[in-house]
């Protein structure tokens, strides 16, 4: 628990000699000793932090994400519950007026007046924000790990399939797509919540799990209300991205991924999961292994870049060597190329939920970590040899993230 780690004095005094700042133009950053470090957006607002040995991430809707080393490089992962981030929250703003004080000898005055900004966002405002941020957004439920610092924005909710026995990320709310004078209001609350904030983002990300799935007219009409509400390209944001499943992505045509990319998409996301048809129907994902080949090599022929997903443990014990055989028989016939990531998604699943129960009728026993843990690694080192040197190939772990 966060009280009985941090209620040394290390937090409650600061000593001028050993503080660090380092203000860049879109965050802040302070350091106690080099033992705890904070960070701080433009409004001041907490980002992260530091401290004995456990770090710990504040996403924009106020969750609390602690990650920590354990028994050498095994890593423990987990939101904070209220309790233990109002306790964080008030023992980070104590140390933050401590280090305030010393400030005022030592460091410039754009760092002193960050620190007041940070100063402003005690644990009851901090914690207001969730229901803030709730009355914008529906949960932001994942994002591609290189996407974890764009601005979202849900031009739709919820995912237009949400069967996948595996995957429990939408299953709170029904698909819709929004109208543009919605979109524009959401981006309109979006911008004035994010404030300062803004200035971090790096690309837009259409929400939710398939945005591209939006019929292309209605898609054309919501890129143009992003256009109209922020500049994307060399001077602005680098970028829209969006999540596709594979029957939305079979359903365009390289010409309407050619109108995507001139409207700024630069990387669309695909779960293919797994190359191998079996496995594939197990999952009861959208398409087929080899829908999802062509449409990446029309995605790709459209002059986009393409982010894969494969989940290692898909398919259990028995049918494993299918799953990684396939899977990589599969990433090289895409001609991944530049630009272009491979994302492996260690498999987190209920045991007791409708996947295990699937695995339990095809009578191919369930991994264990240590197993799911090999697979990943066959699959990354597999990828990396078949593909193409400039195509990226890195970890895709549901529980890294945080908005
Ligand atoms: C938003 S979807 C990807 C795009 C699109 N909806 C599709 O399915 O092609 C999110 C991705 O998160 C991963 N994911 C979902 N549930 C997971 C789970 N229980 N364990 C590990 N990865 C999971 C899958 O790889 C899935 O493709
Ligand atoms: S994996 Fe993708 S298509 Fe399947 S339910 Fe999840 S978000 Fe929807």
């Amino acid at each position: 628990m966060v009280a009985a780690m941090h209620t040394s004095s290390s937090t409650e005094t600061a000593d001028p000699r050993r503080l660090y700042f380092n203000p860049q133009p879109h965050f802040l950053t302070v350091s106690d000793n080099l033992h705890t470090t904070y960070s701080f957006d433009g409004e001041g607002r907490l980002l992260g932090a530091y401290l004995d040995g456990i770090s710990y991430r504040r996403g924009l809707g106020g969750d609390i994400l602690m990650k920590q080393v354990v028994a050498g490089r095994a890593k423990r992962r987990r939101m904070l519950s209220t309790f233990e981030r109002r306790q964080l929250l008030s023992l980070v703003s104590a140390h933050v007026a401590a280090i305030r004080e010393c400030a005022q000898a030592t460091a410039s005055p754009e760092v002193c007046s960050w620190l007041d900004r940070a100063l402003t966002w005690d644990v009851e405002r901090l914690e207001a924000e969730r229901d803030a941020f709730q009355e914008i957004y529906k949960p932001i439920s994942i994002l591609p790990p290189d996407q974890y610092l764009a601005l979202v924005l849900q031009a739709a909710e919820g995912c237009s399939w949400n069967r996948c026995t595996f995957c429990s990320l939408y299953r709170d709310r029904k698909f819709r797509i929004k109208t543009p004078d919605e979109f524009r209001q959401h981006i309109r609350s979006v911008k004035a919540f994010v404030g300062a904030g803004l200035r971090m983002r790096k690309s837009i990300f259409l929400g939710d799990a398939n945005a591209l799935i939006i019929p292309q007219a209605r898609l054309r009409e919501l890129l143009a209300v992003v256009h109209q509400e922020f500049v994307i390209g060399d001077k602005g944001l680098k970028g829209i991205y969006a999540f596709l499943d594979i029957f939305g992505a079979e359903r365009k045509t390289v010409s309407d991924y050619r109108e995507l990319r001139d409207a700024g998409v630069r990387r669309i996301y695909l779960g293919l999961e797994s190359g191998d048809e079996t496995v594939f129907r197990l999952l009861n994902k959208p398409g087929s292994p080899s829908a999802c080949i062509e449409a990446v090599q029309a995605i790709k022929a459209a002059g986009l870049n393409v982010g894969i997903i494969l989940l290692a443990g898909a398919g259990g014990e028995r049918l494993a060597p299918a799953h990684v055989t396939h899977s990589l028989e599969a990433l090289a016939a895409m001609g991944l190329s530049e630009g272009d990531l491979v994302y492996i998604s260690p498999l987190i699943v209920s045991p007791t939920g409708p996947y295990a129960q699937q695995l339990d009728q095809a009578g191919s026993p369930w991994l264990d970590q240590a197993a799911i843990n090999a697979q990943l690694a066959r699959l990354k080192d597999g990828a990396r040899a078949l593909c193409d040197p400039r195509a990226k190939v890195a970890l895709y772990h549901i529980e890294e993230f945080i908005y």
